[in-house]
């Protein structure tokens, strides 16, 4: 499967999720996820991210492990759905690419 990485909170470029195949992107108020259960590993979308925050599943860096358990938790998150068209990024993404620990930022 893919992951969605920490870069992509308040960010949410969305450029990936209009390329999936499958629709298995999951929208909450300011990152996404990838259903790991219904991802087909196309890898369509990895190279779609301005700011790289898309990886394989055995390439998430070690200190992105989290993510991996994150992106399922969340895909199965009640108010967390299916995001399948592309829409404007998040008006504050430029202060916030690139920023460390933004995990504290994320809304559910
Ligand atoms: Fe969708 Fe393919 Fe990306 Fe998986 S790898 S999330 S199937 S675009
Ligand atoms: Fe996030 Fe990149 Fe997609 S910032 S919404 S993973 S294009």
């Amino acid at each position: 499967t893919f992951v969605v990485l920490e870069d992509c909170i308040q960010c949410k470029h969305t450029d990936c999720v209009a390329v999936c195949p499958v629709d298995c992107f999951y929208e909450g108020p300011n990152f996404l996820v990838i259903d790991p259960d219904e991802c087909i590993d196309c890898a369509l979308c990895e190279p779609e991210c301005p700011i790289d925050a898309i990886a394989a599943e055995d390439e998430v860096p070690a200190d992105q492990q989290h993510m991996i358990v994150l992106n399922a938790k969340l895909a199965a998150h009640p108010n967390w759905t299916v995001i399948t068209e592309k829409k404007d990024a998040m008006p504050d993404n430029a202060e916030w690419a690139g920023v460390e620990g933004k995990l504290k930022k994320l809304d559910r």
